[in-house]
């Protein structure tokens, strides 16, 4: 397999087009602008034809095909090495293409499009017959989302199609947030990667299901519960969110049983106050040092001068989650660049930002928790 080196994407706003060796993955630079349309209208052709285009969006990467097309949605599965139980997002670019794929618009979804749309909040309804079994499974409900991202509403609205789309990773790592990560997972297994720089949220969306009441959160992200209480009121959440997925209880989300945004190192989280978390970890990482691991902390720029591993990043500061949320799978994917044995991470609060912070990192530790007193 041929990577397409970092830098390589990093700078290919005057390179215009660039080509991988293998499938000839394409890689534009470009902002959506109309002096700039030359990606989005061959990322569009492509997507008519059933191909695969990596584009941004405000949360990650997307790895896009025909969401009407069973067979181009199949290429997704094969490219991302996905489970094929795990239904894919919908993404729209005008309110009126929901009505082609969903059976009923409740009106509490009415409130949640009109407040977070377009936006980091993807909602699941009861689908329509025209939805083929390749987007939702066995599953009678289509997930949907209409992506405020320039270059996301510039591809969507060129194709005229719903665009199918997971996060543009191999299955099981931490999702993108630049062109540079979805060419390290799927140069040469994907026709084209739009490269728009950094996601801005970092995590991806929200999910909640309208199919009931009250709707649920299926998956916390940028869009709170908070903010969708203020909206819609009572607002339920997926217990499973929480606990490592057993036969008796299984997240409703299909996709996140699995384990997920794992960097090649095994991951650690250390909750407890910040002189007790600094002073275990430290303990910690000698013991793992003398067995001959390489240890890294993710940290925060608050206490990321107090520990003694081999590798100390910073996801941003605590005074500010959204920065954490932003950094974190960049963060993640770095352990591996460095080739880390061990990361510990410190906690988050689990509510408000944090929550959507602390369900990614619980994931990629595989729920393993220690205290720190
Ligand atoms: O921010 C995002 O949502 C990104 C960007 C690209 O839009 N997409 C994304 O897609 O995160 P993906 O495939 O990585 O995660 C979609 C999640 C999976 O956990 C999947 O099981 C769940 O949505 N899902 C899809 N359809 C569903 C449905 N009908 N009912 C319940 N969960 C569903
Ligand atoms: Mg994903």
């Amino acid at each position: 397999m041929t990577l397409v080196p970092a830098e390589a994407v990093k700078n290919t706003k005057s390179a215009a087009v660039q080509t991988c060796k293998q499938m000839n993955t394409m890689v534009y630079y470009t902002d959506a602008a109309a002096s700039d349309r030359e990606g989005i209208e061959k990322g569009a052709e492509i997507l008519r034809k059933g191909g695969l285009v990596a584009f941004p969006t405000e949360t990650v990467y997307g790895l896009g095909a025909n969401g009407f097309d069973g067979e181009a949605c199949k290429r997704i599965y094969e490219a991302k090495g996905r489970p094929s139980d795990n239904p894919l997002i919908l993404h729209i670019s005008q309110i009126n293409e929901l009505h082609l794929i969903v059976r009923e618009i409740p009106p509490v979804a009415k409130k949640l499009m009109d407040a977070f749309w377009p936006g980091p909040l993807t909602m699941i309804f009861l689908k329509s017959n025209k939805v083929p079994k390749e987007v939702t499974g066995e599953l009678d409900t289509v997930a949907v989302r209409f992506p405020s991202h320039p270059v996301a509403m510039a591809l969507i609205r060129e194709a005229g199609l719903p665009i199918a789309a997971p996060s543009a990773n191999t299955s099981g790592r931490p999702s993108p947030t630049r062109a540079a990560h979805v060419a390290h997972d799927l140069s040469g297994k994907i026709d084209m990667i739009l490269d728009g720089g950094s996601a801005e949220w970092g995590l991806e969306s929200t999910i909640v299901d309208v199919s009931v009441t009250p709707p649920m959160i299926l998956r916390p992200g940028a869009v709170t519960k908070e903010m969708l209480e203020q909206v819609v009121g009572n607002v339920g959440i997926d217990p499973a969110i929480w606990e490592k997925p057993t036969a008796e209880l299984r997240p409703k989300a299909p996709g996140m049983k699995y384990t997920h945004y794992s960097p090649k190192a095994e991951v650690y989280l250390v909750q407890g106050s910040r002189e007790a978390v600094t002073e275990k970890i430290n303990a910690l990482a000698v013991q793992d040092q003398r067995a001959g691991k390489k240890v890294g902390v993710l940290a925060t720029e608050e206490s990321k001068d107090g520990y003694n591993a081999d590798v100390v990043l910073s996801a941003g500061s605590r005074s500010c989650l959204e920065e954490i949320g932003a950094n974190l799978f960049r963060v993640l994917r770095q352990f591996d660049e460095v080739d880390i044995d061990v990361v510990y991470a410190e906690t988050f609060p689990f509510e408000g930002e944090g929550m959507a912070i602390m369900n990614r990192l619980q994931k990629s530790a595989g729920y393993r928790m220690i205290k720190a007193e």
